[in-house]
């Protein structure tokens, strides 16, 4: 066979094989097969580069672009639904349909709502061409090069495409996507991903589509946009029915039906099963299915007649907390959290939630023995929200810090001025000297494969290791010690200590677990460095002298290294062979997401100082200055902010809490801060 014939062939197969998985959910071959398919036609592609199809399985990824997301003009607006908070408000909306139609439709489409963002794909002759987020409704981002990483966007139409064929839909992140990315973070040691929606969003907007790759998002499309060229459609099932034979992604738990009373059996099913699926839903939306009928009743400014979300609430749910407990950290410092009746809320079940710090249980008012409410929301991270005082048995204590550490019997302070309290105990602690080792190995970190948390438990109960450099000193005997640890498992982990010894410098002092030097600002410090032994001589005014550094975190550093158990400790791992230096020309990058934005940073954040938040936006290429002003982007306000915050609700600046600050870093800025 010609190599162009083959080429056709491979490109029909390969097309086939990823509707029926990505699309259908329905594959007729293994993994295997499709990689060796898949690999014939990158060879091919190799050899014969002028048979490169434009829309070929291998162009979904293109390289990073400078260019900023460009404005798209929708070829027809993108309207948002109404909503329906209950019952009586899906039935007012059925009412005035009604009064609007003179009867009642004939059919409705009752379709779950997806968290997620909404997005419109433009193809031309079947081609994918265009795709942008809803923006403002009227105009759009293009945001065509990353939509294109989508595997279940196709890049080509099957069948006869039409001229011209708009669709929308919703881009969303698989919960279990979500979790795996969020494991990934927690190993790096980098802040988790607040929630699916947020975070889709963010990967949409990634400058690089190897990164919106990386995500594995999905789409669902729910609507049908402007056509040119296709076939009469009497109504949306038909038109879902036509864009699903295109090889579009229409979500299989739609469902037509005949009756406001159907509707709402619909409506109780979906609420019952919210969370049996692999998405997040946010609501139920409801649309009248002929095209006739929806022509007649028309739009609102802003949203169909015809249609309406019918919203669900965050979950809620009461439990018992049956104590409050604490956990001793990496740095010494101590978090309460409350250990409950399980309860299962939001889709899983929740035993345990931080309660953050003492201020935020008294603040909040919760008591060993009350009943509370307990929330997760779309966001994943489960909160105890109240306790529920009618509830309240007689005689409850307030809930105080325990004096002494339970874990080593040494004092818990709070230092002054701090929300956070600490163990004294230094690494005598057992809690804390487990939480260091188990971070200094950790993927941000050293990243030993196979230091668990578990070996190191057991390394630290066998009195192996007592601080980093004796992990360095361990010898395979030592691990075969441990219960079950064969003769492979512990060669493969002194291999991978061994091989530790060469992580770069910030990865090295990140494990060091100063306080405040996250990953961000142990990079950037053994940036400027280069060595540890600079950065141990330094003075203070030499570490804030540095670019995002501020004088808190520079004298957590020099204060850190004034401690001659420390330095101890740090020559030890040198003469293990640890790498002290970071070689020239390598230096870690952060990608400037914030570049062109100015920030001010007032009142107390949660988790972070001041400092700490100043050198991650700096890290990013945002500028932190002191004051609000008209060319200030946004003012990060923690709790107790005050005349800054009066400021920038005079100019109209946008303010962001903890929450949001986390999701800038995490995910860059949305479009009203880009905008400004
Ligand atoms: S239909 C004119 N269907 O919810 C009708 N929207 O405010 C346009 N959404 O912006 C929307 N699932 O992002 C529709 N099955 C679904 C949906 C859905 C999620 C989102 C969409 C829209 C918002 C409604």
């Amino acid at each position: 066979m010609e190599p162009a014939d083959r080429y056709r062939q491979l490109l029909d197969e390969l097309r086939e094989h990823n509707y029926r998985y990505h699309v259908l959910d329905a594959p007729i071959i293994d993994d295997n097969e499709y990689d060796t398919l898949y690999r014939e036609l990158v060879a091919l592609e190799e050899e014969h580069p002028e048979l490169v199809d434009s829309s070929s399985l291998t162009r979904r990824v293109g390289g990073p672009s400078d260019a900023t997301f460009q404005p798209v003009r929708h070829r027809q607006p993108m309207f948002s639904l109404d909503n329906a908070m209950n019952e009586e408000e899906l039935d007012a909306w059925h009412d005035r349909l009604v009064g609007a139609l003179g009867r009642a439709p004939d059919a409705y489409s009752c379709e779950l709502k997806i968290d997620g963002l909404a997005i419109s794909i433009v193809y031309e002759a079947g081609e994918l061409v265009q795709a942008a987020t809803r923006g403002d409704g009227t105009v759009g981002e293009d945001v065509t090069a990353n939509v294109r990483t989508l595997k279940s966007v196709p890049l080509r139409l099957r069948g006869d495409a039409p001229a011209v064929l708009e669709v929308r839909g919703e881009i969303y992140l698989p919960v279990s996507e979500f979790e795996a990315l969020n494991e990934r973070q927690a190993e790096a040691g980098a802040p988790p991903y607040i929630n699916p929606r947020n975070t889709a969003a963010g990967s949409v907007r990634q400058k690089d589509p190897s990164i919106t790759a990386s995500r594995n998002l999905a789409v669902w499309i729910y609507q049908l946009g402007v056509v040119e060229g296709g076939p009469e459609l009497a109504s949306h099932t038909e038109a879902m029915q036509w864009l699903e034979g295109l090889g579009l992604r229409v979500n299989p738990a739609n469902e037509i039906v005949g009756s406001l009373a159907e509707v709402k059996s619909f409506i109780e099913q979906a609420t019952k099963h919210r969370h049996d699926r692999d998405y997040e839903t946010d609501g139920i939306v409801i649309k009248v299915d002929s095209f006739a009928a929806q022509e007649e009743v028309g739009f609102t400014a802003r949203s169909p007649r015809w249609a309406i979300a019918f919203k669900l609430p965050p979950e809620e749910k009461n439990t018992l907390l049956k104590s409050i407990e604490i956990n001793v950290g990496r740095t010494g410092a101590v978090t309460p959290y409350a250990v409950m009746e399980p309860v299962f809320v939001g889709g899983v079940t929740v035993t345990n939630a931080t309660l953050h710090n003492e201020g935020e249980v008294h603040r909040k008012d919760v008591r060993p023995g009350d009943t509370v409410v307990v929330r997760r929301a779309g966001d994943v991270i489960p909160e105890v929200v109240a306790p529920v005082l009618a509830l309240r048995p007689k005689g409850l204590r307030k809930w105080k810090m325990p004096a002494k550490c339970p874990f080593c019997g040494n004092p818990i302070v709070l230092p002054e001025g701090q929300a956070k309290a600490k163990c004294t105990g230094g690494f005598e602690c057992p809690s804390r000297l487990r939480e260091y080792l188990y971070h200094f190995g950790s993927r941000g970190a050293m990243d030993i494969e196979g230091l668990g948390y578990k070996t190191v438990d057991a390394l630290i109960r066998a009195g192996k290791i007592a601080d980093p450099s004796h992990i360095y000193e361990l010898s395979a005997e030592d691990i075969l010690e441990l219960e079950g640890f064969g003769e492979l498992s512990a060669s493969k982990l002194i291999a991978a200590i061994e091989v530790s010894k060469e992580r770069p410098l910030g990865k090295l002092l990140f494990g060091l677990g100063i306080d405040h030097v996250g990953g961000t600002v142990a990079a950037t410090i053994a940036d400027h460095f280069r060595s540890l032994d600079r950065i141990r001589t330094a003075s203070v005014d030499d570490v804030a002298e540095i670019e995002g550094i501020g004088p808190e975190i520079a004298s957590s550093v020099v204060s850190w290294f004034a401690d001659g158990t420390n330095t101890a400790m740090v020559d030890r791992l040198a003469a293990e062979g640890v790498a002290m230096e970071l070689p020239e020309s390598e230096g870690p990058e952060l990608e400037q997401t914030l570049e062109g934005l100015t920030f001010v940073i007032t009142g107390t954040l949660e988790g972070l100082s001041r400092d700490e938040a100043k050198a991650e936006l700096v890290a990013r290429g945002a500028k932190v200055t002191g004051s609000v002003s008209k060319n200030t982007t946004a003012l990060i306000a923690g709790t107790s902010a005050g005349s800054k915050l009066a400021k920038a609700e005079s100019l109209g600046t946008p303010v962001l809490d903890t929450e949001a600050l986390h999701r800038l870093l995490t995910e860059g800025p949305d479009d009203l801060l880009r905008s400004r």
